[in-house]
């Protein structure tokens, strides 16, 4: 047996995890702006905990978790975590805050893990960063959270595409879904095989089939259902983000494949990503937090699939601002001595440092400096060491000059502007 990665897992390495990470540290950045708390969950929970939240008829808990019996004596079953939500909301129970201090904005960064078919932008463990806000039942916050994702396209400088949508509410909710029952039963012969199953299990889900495209065009929409508070309430969080100068579209068709949302749905796409184009999706939750044992308190939130979003970085080729790399050169146990002490005074500049190896020659050390990509070579001997001095050589200019130890930093410091 070869000691391979799993299908559809993935090691990143180098750049592409140095991309991943750099969006994260940016959503980091924004969580402090928009004075989101972080929150750590398990990795690890009770199947039940996504059976009662996700849904019994989403494709993630019926075909997605990955789970297996504990060797407890009860035999608990377990599954790792194939989203945030559920797990944050039994967090935020458990913690008491649902009653206590209810109004609560959390952030999450991590891996989630389905079994679906492995392809470009979808893989079986995948990074998510997720936002959720509980308490807040005003479209005010509906709104905040586009213009957060929106906040974060802007810093990274990516075209994104706005869509999004309201489910209604338990009042409003039923007559659309009869509604729904209906056209499907009507149009039964032209359904495919995986519509007839959700025609029984979740109607809803009829308006996002990817095969019978025409027919969920044509079917009834949400939005023509809605009461009078969830139309008021759609058209807040319409208006909040025309003000707020957010290009979104109104499509029906956003109903998301998780049984928890309400009234707000959303999906962000980008343009560039091929079929798996979705980076952020999300929506309101109220009911969520009762269903899971809590007091009545209404939630929203949205993931960012990160490896999309690192994968849109790249299609977009949006430069990413680095440091200039320099590569240090000691020959001789005394130059290494000083070269190490030098190494971190142009860390703290910042550059980005790398001391070669010592017990190379001058030459391949060049050639080193030259494969790595360093901007510069700073080269330091034992003549240059006497003479309290370094060789400095700019690599793409192909040239070099004497610096004064006493100056190299103010030089370098110069390279960065
Ligand atoms: P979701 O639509 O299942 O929603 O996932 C959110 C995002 O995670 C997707 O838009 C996509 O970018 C990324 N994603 C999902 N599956 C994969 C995969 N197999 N490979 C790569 N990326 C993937 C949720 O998970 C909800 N918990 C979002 C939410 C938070 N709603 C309210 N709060």
């Amino acid at each position: 047996m070869e000691l391979t990665r799993l299908k559809g897992f993935q090691d990143l390495l180098g750049p592409q995890a140095r991309t991943l990470s750099h969006v994260e540290e940016r959503a980091r950045l924004l969580m402090e702006r928009y004075a989101v708390g972080e929150i750590r969950i398990p990795l690890l929970e009770r199947i039940e905990l996504y059976q009662r939240s996700t849904g019994e008829t989403s494709d993630i808990v019926s075909k997605q978790m990955y789970t297996f019996t504990d060797r407890d004596e009860a035999g608990t079953t377990l599954a790792l975590r194939p989203e945030g939500t559920p797990g944050v909301v039994r967090a935020y129970i458990e913690a008491g805050l649902d009653r206590s201090d209810p109004e609560q904005r959390f952030f999450y960064s991590g891996p989630m893990f389905r079994r679906e078919r492995p392809q470009k932008g979808r893989y079986r463990q995948f990074y998510q960063f997720g936002v959720e806000v509980f308490g807040r039942a005003d479209p005010a916050c509906d709104a905040e959270l586009l213009v957060m994702i929106d906040d974060l396209r802007r810093d990274l400088g990516l075209e994104f595409q706005f869509e999004i949508n309201s489910l209604g509410c338990p009042k409003c909710r039923p007559a659309f879904r009869a509604a729904l029952l209906d056209y499907g039963r009507l149009h039964f012969m032209e359904l495919c095989r995986d519509c007839h199953e959700r025609l029984e299990r979740n109607p809803l889900r009829l308006l996002d089939c990817k095969i019978d495209v025409k027919l969920a065009e044509a079917a009834p929409k949400s939005l023509d259902y809605l009461c009078e508070e969830c139309r008021k309430h759609f058209a807040s969080v319409v208006g909040m983000l025309d003000a707020a100068g957010v290009r979104f579209v109104v499509n029906a068709r956003i109903v998301r494949g998780l049984d928890y949302y309400m009234r707000t749905t959303f999906e962000v796409t980008s343009t560039n990503l091929g079929a798996q184009n979705a980076v952020v999706a999300g929506g309101r939750y109220d009911g969520l937090v009762e269903v899971l044992g809590g007091a009545p308190v209404p939630g929203i939130g949205f993931a960012i699939g990160m490896e999309r979003l690192a994968l849109a970085m790249e299609a977009a080729r949006t430069p990413r601002e680095t440091l200039p790399r320099v590569a240090l050169i000691a020959l001789g146990e005394a130059a290494a001595r000083k070269a190490t002490e030098l190494a971190r005074e142009l860390r703290a500049l910042p550059l980005q440092v790398e001391l070669l190896s010592t017990e190379r020659s001058l030459k391949a050390q060049l050639k080193r400096a030259d494969k790595i990509g360093a901007n510069y070579a700073v080269i330091i001997g034992p003549d240059e060491l006497a003479r309290a001095a370094v060789q400095l050589r700019d690599l793409g200019a192909s040239s070099q000059r004497e610096v004064s130890l006493a100056k190299l930093a103010a030089e370098l410091g110069a390279a960065r502007q």
